[in-house]
């Protein structure tokens, strides 16, 4: 009777173990969506045109479709347009699409299937003289650098990621780049921030990589636009996030949001953690902290995209600004990059990293399983004692 005891409590007790470990494992992975991703270049057009490549994704789901468009005519482009039907397409009318005056000239049809569109418009790169170190964006301003104005590379495609860098006549052998990557399914990226994302995100990843600084002391911002119809991204919140593996030191994360009517539904977003890092192959000890200021109404920067698809664009920009006081200046290692998602929906959630999980699961599992297999022991051994003296 005992040992059978023995054995259930032992059994109770594998079992008590699984169902920590699989709670934890479904609280972390929870039910994932999937996309069907294709790319194409220039659509309808035979080779690249002469300003610029404009690059079309496909991410089908089982009844909606997400198209994302990235081009860089005017100044570099992400636009996102999420619609109803999984049969949505583009169109391209690139006679009027190169004149970059005339609306209409790329559209996404059906018209009535468009549930959502927002843009990402990377307008300005300005640097100052930070010559007492205060990281003061308003003090001595160096004439912004337009990045409508740059000279950009063809798009260099390879899989679900493109490619895209351009330089001012003064960058000497330096580059701004951006890399888009599109995804299937949720998951992180392999260097840091490791943005959590889903199959409704794209990340971009802007970097600028051996710059000539006009000053020993410079510091950069980069000025940011956001495009929409009728309901344009219009805030920024500021939510408190988890520090883990994931990104060291970083305890929030900022969230340029679309809602709609009601405040709490959020259409679209723009997604990043207030970090930069100082080398491509980034380490603790080279993340730089970034600011953003307030999104504020603008005047749109020439992007052929944004005249091609919107008729009545609604502009909000905002800075954001790399390093405090204290911090390196650029030229410390003439390498900067940031992270940032762009999706439709509700932005993603970090949660704890399977690590932290195990750790938290065999932490708090332990006890309770000595705790449990303790009680079950004494009941036992005080039955087997009752019972001894009829023996
Ligand atoms: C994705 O493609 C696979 C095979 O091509 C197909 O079986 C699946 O249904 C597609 N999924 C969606 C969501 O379109
Ligand atoms: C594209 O636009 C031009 C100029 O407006 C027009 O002449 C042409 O017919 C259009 N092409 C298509 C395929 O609609
Ligand atoms: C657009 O620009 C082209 C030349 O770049 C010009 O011929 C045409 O008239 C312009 N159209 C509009 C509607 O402004
Ligand atoms: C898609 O949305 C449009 C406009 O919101 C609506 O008219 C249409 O019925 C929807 N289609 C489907 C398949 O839900
Ligand atoms: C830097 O500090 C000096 C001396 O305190 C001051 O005169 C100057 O205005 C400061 N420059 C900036 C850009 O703040
Ligand atoms: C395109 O990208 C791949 C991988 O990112 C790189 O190896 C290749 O050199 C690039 N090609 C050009 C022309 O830049
Ligand atoms: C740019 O690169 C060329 C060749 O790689 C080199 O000769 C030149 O010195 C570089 N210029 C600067 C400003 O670094
Ligand atoms: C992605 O978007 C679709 C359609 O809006 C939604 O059903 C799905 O839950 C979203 N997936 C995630 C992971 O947010
Ligand atoms: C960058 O820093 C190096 C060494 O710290 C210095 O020699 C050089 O003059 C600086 N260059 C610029 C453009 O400030
Ligand atoms: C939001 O409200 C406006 C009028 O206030 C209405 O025209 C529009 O359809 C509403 N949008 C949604 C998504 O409910
Ligand atoms: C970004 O900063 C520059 C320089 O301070 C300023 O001229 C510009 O208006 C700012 N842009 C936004 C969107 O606030």
């Amino acid at each position: 009777m005992a040992a059978e005891r023995k054995r259930s409590c032992g059994l109770s007790s594998l079992v008590f173990l699984f169902s920590v470990f699989s709670l934890c494992q479904s609280s972390f992975s929870g039910e994932t969506s999937r996309r069907n991703v294709s790319v194409e270049l220039n659509p309808g057009l035979p080779s690249s045109p002469p300003g610029g490549d404009l690059l079309h994704a496909r991410a089908v789901g089982d009844t909606d479709t997400l198209h994302f468009l990235f081009c860089s005519q005017g100044a570099p482009t992400l636009l996102l347009v999420h619609t109803n039907s999984s049969s949505s397409a583009v169109t391209v009318n690139w006679t009027q699409f190169e004149a970059r005056n005339i609306s209409g000239s790329l559209k996404v049809e059906p018209e009535s299937s468009i549930l959502y569109s927002s843009a990402i418009v990377f307008s300005r790169l300005l640097e100052y003289d930070d010559v007492n170190d205060t990281a003061d964006p308003t003090s001595d301003l160096f004439p912004p650098y337009e990045l409508q104005d740059f000279t950009w590379s063809p798009l260099n495609l390879s899989g679900l990621s493109a490619l895209l860098c351009g330089a001012a006549e003064s960058f000497a052998n330096g580059s701004l780049c951006l890399e888009l990557s599109l995804f299937e399914s949720e998951g992180r990226d392999q260097s840091w921030p490791r943005l959590l994302h889903t199959a409704n995100s794209s990340q971009l990843k802007v970097w600028l990589d051996g710059v000539l600084p006009r000053a020993t002391r410079s510091r950069f911002i980069l000025e940011l636009q956001a495009v929409g119809g009728v309901n344009p991204l219009n805030r920024v919140e500021v939510h408190r996030s988890i520090d883990d593996e994931f990104t060291p030191s970083i305890f929030k994360v900022s969230q340029w949001v679309s809602s709609g009517n009601s405040s709490s539904d959020v259409l679209g977003y723009l997604q990043w953690k207030p970090v930069a890092y100082r080398r491509s192959d980034p380490a603790l000890e080279f993340a730089t902290p970034c600011r953003h200021s307030d999104p504020r109404p603008q005047t749109a920067a020439l992007s052929g995209l944004i005249r091609g698809f919107y008729a009545e664009p609604q502009t909000f920009g905002l800075n954001v600004s790399f390093g405090l006081a204290g911090e390196p200046f650029y030229n410390s290692t003439k390498f900067l990059s940031w992270t940032v998602l762009l999706g439709s929906g509700s932005p993603p959630v970090d949660s704890f990293s399977p690590l932290v999980l195990t750790v938290m699961a065999v932490g708090l599992g332990t006890p309770m399983i000595l705790l449990l297999l303790g009680g079950v022991c004494v009941c036992v051994r005080k039955r087997a004692a009752a019972y001894e003296p009829i023996n």
